[in-house]
């Protein structure tokens, strides 16, 4: 039996004056205040330690998933067959309150939906920011030539071209630790789309030829992307209806967006063609002739650039050109 009991059982003694419930408490927190503190640091910790390591890297991921990137410019020069500078300007897109800081990572650069990446990029560090610019420009080592050819090939004959960026960023948020998300993102830009709209828009046949060259003119290329590349000197292949007439070429061509106007020099095979316009069978009556135009290569500082010459022989342009004009100009009337 309890002691209590007993007391309430001989009823001699009164229930003793309560203490007052802040004096209970005060004298709770007296005697087990290690146990509350305890208890407060382990809910602080079950709160917060997930916020830092499970909700914090999640919501930076989710914001750098959340965050576009546009690429504004883009230079390629200095091209050998196994690298280039390539100079970069990146602007970053985010409606995020968050700025972290990314550190400067190693980006894998590939064409959207390929299997391999053509190089890797170091990207600088940067303050994530809607309308952060952030340069790039370095020498670009190609780790898969057969990649970035088919880059630049995908670039050459289509309208719009996906530029995958990968890579493992560390990213820092005020006093929060460092987290590491993954950034991948495929931009769409802008490819030459065939060169569609190249044009001769003046020749002249030569009739002393110069550096073997037998017609010189002026050729037109519009580059509707950003991108200015340096391709070095072009050869480009001539022929009529499948039969080869000569070769245009085209010296340090360095395209840059917009219209280029380039000049060019041609050696042609001029006793072929006014063979063929001459004979009975002359389709060309008017004398205009669709020249078609195919890639031969591409050759910078001697040395032949396969990527490019990829891209060039992968498209077939056509031009006509008014061959009597020319001749009358010189004084041949056929
Ligand atoms: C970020 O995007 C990737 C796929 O692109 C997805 O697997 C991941 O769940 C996303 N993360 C967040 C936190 O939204
Ligand atoms: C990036 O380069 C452009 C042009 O070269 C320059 O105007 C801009 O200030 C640069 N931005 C940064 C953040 O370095
Ligand atoms: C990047 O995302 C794309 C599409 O969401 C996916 O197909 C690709 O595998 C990802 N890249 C890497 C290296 O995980
Ligand atoms: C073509 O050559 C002629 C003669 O050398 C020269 O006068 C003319 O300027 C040249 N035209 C072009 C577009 O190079
Ligand atoms: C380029 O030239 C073409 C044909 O001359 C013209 O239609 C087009 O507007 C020009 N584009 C630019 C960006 O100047
Ligand atoms: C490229 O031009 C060279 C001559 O300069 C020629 O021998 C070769 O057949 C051409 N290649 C192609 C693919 O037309
Ligand atoms: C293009 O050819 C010319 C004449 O052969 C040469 O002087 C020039 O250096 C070449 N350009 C390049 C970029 O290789
Ligand atoms: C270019 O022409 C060649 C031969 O006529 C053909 O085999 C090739 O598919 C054409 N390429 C394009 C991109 O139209």
């Amino acid at each position: 039996m309890s002691a209590k009991t007993q007391v309430v059982e001989t009823g001699v003694v009164a229930p003793p004056a309560k203490p007052s419930i802040g004096a209970r408490i005060a004298a709770h927190f007296k005697r087990w205040w290690w146990a509350h503190l305890v208890a407060f640091v382990a809910v602080v910790l079950v709160i917060v330690l997930p916020v830092i390591y499970v909700a914090y890297p999640k919501i930076a991921q989710h914001d750098v998933n959340a965050s576009s990137l546009k690429i504004t410019t883009m230079k390629i020069s200095n091209p050998t067959p196994e690298s280039f500078r390539l100079e970069q300007t990146q602007v970053i897109g985010s409606d995020s309150k968050y700025h972290p800081r990314i550190y400067a990572f190693d980006a894998d650069v590939s064409l959207g939906g390929a299997a391999a990446p053509f190089t890797t990029v170091r990207v600088p560090e940067v303050k994530s920011q809607d309308g952060t610019e952030v340069n790039v420009s370095q020498m670009v080592t190609l780790s898969d030539l057969g990649v970035f050819g088919g880059y630049a090939k995908a670039v050459m004959l289509s309208k719009e071209v996906g530029l995958n960026i990968y890579g493992r960023p560390d990213l820092k948020e005020g006093v929060l630790p460092t987290t590491t998300v993954t950034y991948n993102k495929t931009v769409t830009m802008k490819g030459l789309n065939r060169l569609k709209g190249f044009d001769v828009t003046e020749f002249h046949i030569l009739l002393e030829p110069e550096n073997g060259r037998n017609m010189n003119g002026t050729v037109l290329i519009p580059n509707p992307t950003v991108m200015t590349i340096e391709m070095g000197n072009l050869t480009l292949d001539l022929s009529i209806r499948g039969q080869p007439v000569g070769q245009t070429f085209l010296e340090n061509l360095v395209l840059k967006p917009g219209n280029n106007s380039v000049s060019m020099t041609s050696t042609v095979d001029q006793v072929a063609i006014i063979k063929m316009l001459t004979s009975k069978t002359n389709v060309w009556t008017t004398g205009v002739v669709p020249f078609d135009i195919t890639g031969n290569s591409s050759v910078y500082n001697g040395k032949e650039l396969p990527y490019f010459t990829k891209a060039l022989s992968a498209n077939n342009l056509t031009v006509n050109l008014d061959v009597f004009k020319a001749l009358t100009k010189i004084g041949i009337d056929l």
